[in-house]
C-alpha cells in the first residue's frame, strides 16, 4: 500500500511532485481524464525529460498487433489488438528565455496537481526558476462531455520575478507516437494530410495497414489556440507534427494565458476522409464562438447531473469518500454508455496495458453496477455489444473444435485476441458470465424484450458450447470439464473448476427455461432440436459439482483439498507478498493462493441460493487463502462478508476496493487504473452494507452502517423509480425520488414508498 494524493472528497491533489520513475508515472495514472470517447493519463503537457508514459486513447480506434509468442500452439489468435496510443494532441512546449521547461531538471516551488473529480478538471501550477526569470505556470484541460470531440486546455503564465521573461511556447499535434507495449516497437500510425496557419493546424493520421484484414482507422486532429500572446511562426519539424509558435514579453506582475481547443474526430463516425475533414473543421468553427466558461460551463454541467443521479455520500470518513467518488469519477470516464459500439476495457483510457479490450471484467462486475445507477439502455446495450459479436464467438468456438459460440476472453471484435493459452483456451467461466448478465439485466428491469429475442440466441449459442465441451465420465456417472482456469488465474489446468461447472450447469438450465417462452418465430430460428433439449437437461441432472462434505464446502477443483493448504497469514508481508511479483509462477500455480474469489465468485453471483451456513463454512475457507492480487477481488468478499454480519472484514475490503489504485495496494497502479474494479466500491456499499437484492420482482435492502461512518446514502435506479437511501445512525430511510409508488423489502418487511 502507498499513498501518493492527498485526502479531500472530491479531489485527487498533491502538493508534491516526485520526480522519480515510479511516482511520476502513479501520479499520470491517478490523474487520468476520459470522456467516453476519448481519455489520457495525466502526463505533461511539455516534454519531461524523466520517464513517463504519455498515452492518449480513443474509444474504439485499435490495432492488431501481431502475436508474439516464444512457442506457437494451434488455435492461438494471430494478434492481440491494442488500444492504439494517439497522435498527441495537447503537446505544449515553454521556453523561457530561450531556455526549455522541464519538471525532470528545473528547479519548481508551490507545486499542486489535482484533479477535480466533480466537474473532471485537472489542473497544475508551480512557480519556476530558471536563471534570473521566475515564472508561475498553471495548467487546466478537460474532455468535454458535452461535445465529446472536444478537448481544452488553458495555460496560465505569470512572471512572479523581478526581471522581464521571453515566454515562448510552441503548441502541436505530434504524431510521432508509439504505443510502449507494441509487441515489435512498429509504430502504428501513418500521416496523410496535415495543415497549419498560423495560431491553427490539423493532422490527419490513419492505422497502419495490417495483414489481418481488420479495419483501419483514419483519425483527424484539429487545434485552434485564443491567446494574449503574439503568434510568432507557425513550423512543421517533421512531416507528423504541426506546430503553432506564439511569444509574449512579461514585464514582472505580467499574465498571460493561451486557450488551445483540440476537435477530435474518426473514421468511426465518418464514412469518408473529406467527410471527416469537413466534420472536423465544422465542429472547430462552431466551438471557436464560445468562450471558456461557456466550455466549461457546459461540461460541467454534464457532470453534476451525473454526480445527482450516482453520488454515494459518505460522513465521516473521507477516505472512504474520496475513494468511491474516484472510482465512480473513473468508471464514467471510461464509459457512461453514450456509445453502444464501445465497452469499458480493464483500464480504461488510462494505460496500455490489457490493451484497452473488453474483458468478462464487464458483465461479472460493470453489468450490476450500470443496473443500478443509469438507464437500463446502458446495460441493454452492452449486451448488444455480445450480441452483435456473435460471429466472432462462432469464430473462437471452431478453433477448439466446438460447437456454439466461446465469446472471447479479450477482443475488440469479439475474435479472441489474448495470446496466453491457459486463458484464451480454458478460461472458458466467462461464456457463463455473459449468460448470466442477460438474466441479471432481466430481473432488474423487468424488460424480457431482450432475453426473449436476442438474449435467447446467445444463450442458445452458449448452451451448445457448453454442451459440447463437457464430457460424460463412465467411472463417476457424471458430466464433468476438464482443463480449464477457473477466476483464480494462479490456477490453471484444473479438472472440474466448480465455478465453470456450476456457470454452465446454470446456463443450460436458463437456456431451457427461456427457450419455452420464446416465440413460436424465434423458436424456429433457434432450432434446437427436441435431442439438443433433452442432452442439455441431462448435463444439468448429472453435472458434477465438486463438494467436501466434512468441510462443507464446494471445492475449487478436483486437486484442491490435496495441497499445502496454508493461510495468507502465514507468509511475509515482505518476502512473499504480492506474490506474482516476488514468486516464479510455478509456485504460485502449486500454492493454495486464490487470486481472486473463484467458488466464492459463485457464491456472490447466486448469493441468495445458498443457506447461511454454506456461505459461512465457503467464506470461512476460501477468503483466508485470498491473496486478492486481481483487483476484481476485494468487492465481492465485501459483500459477502457484510451478508455473514462480519463487518470488519467487509469494511477492509470495502477500502482495499475502494482505493485499490488511491493507495496502490497491489503495486501496480503504475500501469494505469483498475477501472473495471472501479465498480467495487459501489458493489460494496450497495450490496454489502445496504444489502441490496433483486429477487422476485422485488428490491430488498438489510442495511447497516459501518462502525467508522456516521452516514452514507446513494440512489439506486430500479423499474422505472429512482430510489434514494439513507443510512445513518438512526436507521435507515427510503424516499422515492421519481417514477411511480413501489413496495421495497427493508429486512424482510413490506416498505411502501410514494412521492
Ligand atoms: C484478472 C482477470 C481480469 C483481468 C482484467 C486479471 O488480473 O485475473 O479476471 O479479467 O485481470 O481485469
Amino acid at each position: 500500500m502507498k499513498r501518493t494524493f492527498e485526502v479531500e472528497p472530491w479531489n485527487v491533489v498533491t502538493h508534491t511532485f516526485k520526480n522519480d520513475s515510479e511516482n511520476k508515472r502513479l501520479q499520470e495514472s491517478m490523474t487520468s481524464l476520459g470522456n467516453g470517447y476519448m481519455g489520457m493519463r495525466g502526463f505533461f503537457e511539455e516534454d519531461y525529460s524523466g520517464d513517463t508514459l504519455p498515452g492518449i486513447y480513443l474509444g474504439g480506434v485499435w490495432f492488431p498487433d501481431k502475436t508474439r509468442v516464444g512457442w506457437w500452439k494451434n488455435g492461438y489468435p494471430e494478434y492481440f489488438g491494442k488500444v492504439v496510443n494517439a497522435v498527441n494532441f495537447i503537446k505544449m512546449n515553454f521556453m523561457i528565455n530561450g531556455a526549455k521547461l522541464d519538471l525532470a531538471t528545473d528547479q519548481i516551488s508551490d507545486f499542486e496537481l489535482n484533479l477535480d473529480m466533480k466537474q473532471s478538471l485537472l489542473t497544475r501550477s508551480f512557480v519556476v526558476t530558471k536563471g534570473d526569470a521566475k515564472v508561475s505556470f498553471t495548467f487546466e484541460r478537460f474532455l468535454s462531455v458535452a461535445q465529446q470531440e472536444l478537448s481544452v486546455q488553458r495555460v496560465t503564465v505569470k512572471n512572479v520575478g523581478s526581471t522581464d521573461a521571453k515566454i515562448t511556447v510552441d503548441s502541436a499535434i505530434d504524431a510521432d507516437v508509439s504505443n510502449e507495449d507494441a509487441n515489435y516497437d512498429e509504430r502504428f500510425w501513418e500521416v496523410l494530410n496535415t495543415s497549419q496557419s498560423d495560431d491553427s493546424g490539423y493532422v490527419i493520421s490513419k492505422t497502419k495497414e495490417n495483414p489481418f484484414g481488420t479495419p483501419r482507422f483514419t483519425v483527424g486532429m484539429e487545434m485552434r489556440h485564443h491567446t494574449d500572446f503574439e503568434t510568432a511562426k507557425t513550423s512543421q519539424p517533421s512531416e507528423k507534427e504541426v506546430v503553432n509558435e506564439f511569444t509574449a514579453d512579461l514585464k514582472a506582475g505580467e499574465t498571460r494565458q493561451i486557450e488551445k481547443r483540440v476537435i477530435v474526430v474518426t473514421s468511426r463516425d465518418y464514412d469518408t476522409d473529406n467527410e471527416l475533414t469537413s466534420a472536423m473543421t465544422k465542429l472547430s468553427d462552431q466551438v471557436s464562438g464560445s468562450s471558456y466558461d461557456d466550455l466549461f460551463g457546459a461540461h460541467a454541467k454534464v457532470w453534476a447531473d451525473r454526480w445527482e443521479k450516482s453520488d454515494v455520500q459518505i460522513d465521516g470518513d473521507n477516505e472512504s469518500q474520496q475513494g468511491i467518488r474516484f472510482n465512480l469519477f473513473e468508471l464514467f470516464s471510461t464509459y457512461y454508455g453514450e456509445d453502444a459500439r464501445l465497452n469499458i476495457g480493464p483500464k480504461g483510457f488510462t494505460g496500455e496495458k490489457y490493451g484497452g479490450a473488453t474483458y468478462w471484467d464487464t458483465e461479472a462486475f460493470a453489468v450490476p453496477v450500470y443496473l443500478g445507477i443509469t438507464d437500463p439502455e446502458v446495460t441493454r446495450n452492452l449486451l448488444m455489444y455480445r450480441y452483435k459479436q456473435l460471429d466472432g464467438a462462432y469464430h473462437n468456438a471452431k478453433q477448439q473444435g466446438l460447437d456454439g459460440a466461446l465469446f472471447p476472453m479479450v477482443t475488440f471484435d469479439g475474435i479472441e485476441c489474448h495470446n496466453e493459452w491457459e486463458i484464451t483456451f480454458e478460461e472458458i467461466h466467462r461464456n457463463g458470465d455473459i449468460a448470466f448478465a442477460i438474466f441479471n439485466y432481466t430481473r432488474y428491469t423487468g424488460d424480457t424484450s431482450y432475453v426473449l429475442n436476442e438474449g435467447a440466441k446467445v444463450l442458445t449459442e452458449i448452451s451448445r458450447f457448453w454442451a459440447d465441451r463437457v464430457h460424460f465420465s463412465e467411472r463417476n456417472q457424471k458430466y464433468m470439464i476438464h482443463g480449464v482456469t477457473g477466476p483464480d488465474e494462479y490456477e490453471n489446468n484444473v479438472d472440474n473448476n466448480w465455478y465453470t461447472n456450476i456457470l454452465a450447469q446454470w446456463t443450460l438450465k436458463y437456456t431451457l427455461e427461456i427457450l419455452d417462452q420464446v416465440s413460436p418465430k424465434r423458436a424456429e430460428d433457434l432450432a434446437v432440436s427436441d435431442d439438443e433439449k433433452k442432452k442439455w437437461q441431462d448435463i444439468v441432472d448429472w453435472m458434477y459439482l465438486p463438494y467436501d462434505k466434512d468441510l462443507n464446502i464446494f471445492v475449487q477443483h478436483d486437486g484442491f483439498l490435496d495441497k499445502d493448504i496454508q493461510p495468507v497469514s502465514s507468509l511475509s508481508e515482505e518476502k512473499d507478498l504480492p506474490l506474482n511479483q516476488k514468486w516464479s509462477w510455478d509456485k504460485i500455480l502449486r500454492s493454495p493462493y486464490i487470486k481472486q474469489g473463484d467458488v466464492l465468485q459463485g457464491i456472490w453471483d447466486f448469493i441468495d441460493d445458498f443457506t447461511p451456513e454454506q456461505k459461512k463454512a465457503n467464506f470461512d475457507f476460501y477468503e483466508p487463502l485470498t491473496v486478492h492480487e486481481s483487483s476484481l477481488s476485494a468487492s465481492i468478499h465485501s459483500v459477502l462478508a457484510a451478508d455473514l454480519h462480519y463487518e470488519d472484514k467487509a469494511v477492509e475490503l470495502y477500502e482495499r476496493t475502494a482505493r485499490l489504485d488511491l493507495d496502490n495496494y497491489n503495486n501496480d497502479t503504475v500501469d494505469g487504473l483498475h477501472v473495471t474494479a472501479m465498480t467495487g466500491g459501489w458493489i460494496a456499499v450497495v450490496q454489502g452494507f445496504a444489502g441490496m437484492r433483486v429477487n422476485d420482482d422485488k428490491l430488498h435492502f438489510a442495511p447497516f452502517l459501518p462502525k467508522k461512518w456516521d452516514r452514507y446514502s446513494f440512489r439506486q435506479v430500479f423499474r422505472d423509480r429512482v430510489i434514494e437511501v439513507n443510512v445513518d445512525k438512526s436507521g435507515a430511510s427510503f424516499k422515492l425520488i421519481d417514477g411511480e409508488p413501489i413496495t421495497i423489502d427493508v429486512d424482510g418487511k413490506d416498505v411502501e414508498l410514494t412521492k
